[in-house]
């Protein structure tokens, strides 16, 4: 099969098309990313010389015709990422996530090409704390940020171009992903990063907002069944039952460094900050049979704990703008 992966530069593309590289070398990939503060081509230095590599939009219409012309399938990484940052400057949301994705749609129908288009759980919006309901694939669209709001509208568009167009598509939601290569404005690596750096992690209002944690390598193996054996038109959410609020998370990282686990600040909340979100993801494990295989969390943010302490040269250069962008938001400690 010959895969073209958008976003591969950046966090779960890069360990997409590390993880297709090694399980399924008789796929050929060819990455397209236009190398955003986000993405980096680093991360593809173990798997550069096994994959075509092109630096470009998405939303560049004539660019993504031509490489769609050549491909079997798309599988659509490419985002803008960050609630934060979507909160700060809305317009390169709606132009990346809207625009991009309608114009790979477009050549996708030209060509007749199978389509699966990454998003996320956050286009359901959130929920209570105590709420014994978690997302399914039926709940409603009930978006927060202009992030999660882009993202609804993407998938707004996948699913009309399928009816419509008869666009082979599917799509997938997924919870909150950590691992390795996520960039440090994140909060797992940025809270890591912090405390390398002998900082205070800093939880925004109290620490009580709850977040569904899957490895990446989960999330990118369910892509994987949901490519091969989706199917089209259906919608899967991805999720591992991996609960947690921010305040627990925080304490768990200071812990593994031998720090107690109270030693972090309080900080300036996010402006519409979700609560809750929580994934049901029957469907994915009754019809393609997925399971994660990470199945501690403790044991997947010590892998990744340990993965940031051994590639400090991956995310040094990023940290200090960073922080200085996060400081000239506003965020302050409360
Ligand atoms: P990321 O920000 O780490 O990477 C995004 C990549 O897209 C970068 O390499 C960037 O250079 C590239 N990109 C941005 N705009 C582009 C454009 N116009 N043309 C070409 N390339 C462009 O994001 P991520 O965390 O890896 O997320 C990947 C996808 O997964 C996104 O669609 C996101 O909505 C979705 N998702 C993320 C999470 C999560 O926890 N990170 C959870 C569920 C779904
Ligand atoms: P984030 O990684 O930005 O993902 P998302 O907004 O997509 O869930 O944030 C995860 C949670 O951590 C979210 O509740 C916001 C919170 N958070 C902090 O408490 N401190 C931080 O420094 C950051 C970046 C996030």
């Amino acid at each position: 099969m010959r895969l073209l992966v958008t976003g591969g530069a950046g966090f779960i593309g890069a360990n997409f098309v590390h993880l297709v590289c090694s399980d399924h070398p008789d796929t050929t990939v060819t990455v397209l990313d236009s190398l955003t503060y986000a993405g980096n081509r680093q991360s593809l230095q173990p798997v550069l010389n096994k994959i075509d590599f092109v630096h470009g939009d998405i939303a560049d219409l004539d660019l993504v015709d031509e490489l769609v012309s050549g491909v079997d399938a798309v599988v659509h990484f490419a985002a803008e990422s960050h609630n934060d940052n979507s909160l700060a400057d809305p317009w390169p949301f709606l132009q990346t996530n809207i625009v991009g994705t309608y114009s790979l749609l477009q050549a996708v129908r030209r060509y007749n090409v199978r389509y699966h288009h990454i998003s996320t759980d956050e286009v359901y919006g959130d929920l209570e704390l105590g709420d014994p309901d978690r997302f399914t694939e039926y709940t409603p669209y009930n978006p927060s940020s202009p992030y999660s709001a882009t993202k609804a509208s993407s998938d707004m568009l996948v699913r009309a171009w399928t009816r419509s167009f008869g666009v082979q598509a599917t799509i997938s939601n997924c919870s909150n992903n950590y691992g390795p290569y996520q960039h440090v404005e994140k909060f797992i690596p940025r809270q890591i990063t912090n405390v390398i750096d002998g900082q205070r992690p800093r939880l925004y209002g109290a620490g009580h907002n709850v977040r569904d944690w899957i490895h990446v390598e989960d999330h990118n193996r369910a892509v994987w069944e949901i490519l091969q054996r989706g199917r089209i038109g259906q919608t899967y959410l991805i999720g591992a039952d991996g609960e947690l609020d921010n305040k627990t998370v925080v304490g768990m990282i200071l812990e593994e460094f031998g720090r107690s686990a109270d030693d972090f600040d309080f900080v300036t909340d996010r402006a519409g900050h979700d609560l809750r979100y929580a994934i049901d993801s029957t469907l994915l494990r009754t019809e393609l049979g997925w399971t994660p295989r990470f199945e501690s969390f403790r044991d997947g943010l010590r892998q990744t704990i340990q993965w940031y302490r051994d590639n400090e040269s991956w995310w040094r250069p990023h940290k200090a703008v960073t922080e200085r962008g996060y400081a000239e938001k506003g965020e302050q400690a409360i």
